[in-house]
């Protein structure tokens, strides 16, 4: 294994998971969209936090379900509304 270095400091995993069983899933609260908005707003503010797509993080009646690393704070429900503040948490 190798060290990669990276422009980015931190991680936003938006979980974008597609239960095709009928139970609750993050994509069927909107998650793509969000993690598309999401992407581009963080992008303008704080190019040093990547975001990313993930699969199913385990909260899935939370959904959809946003996580900022390393702070392991985890965030459920989460809607386009909640932008600014991930935003800002992320940023700090
Ligand atoms: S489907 Fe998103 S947490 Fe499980």
């Amino acid at each position: 294994m190798i060290t990669v270095e990276t422009k980015y400091r931190k991680l936003v995993l938006v979980c974008t998971n597609c239960r095709d069983d009928g139970r609750e899933c993050c994509m069927a609260k909107g998650s793509v969209e969000l993690h598309a908005k999401l992407k581009e707003a963080l992008k303008e503010v704080a190019p040093h936090v990547r975001v990313v797509k993930s699969g199913c993080l385990n909260a899935c009646s939370a959904g959809a379900t946003v996580v900022v690393m390393p702070e392991n704070a985890w965030f459920g429900q989460v809607t386009e509304e909640d932008i600014p503040e991930i935003i800002r948490i992320a940023s700090l």
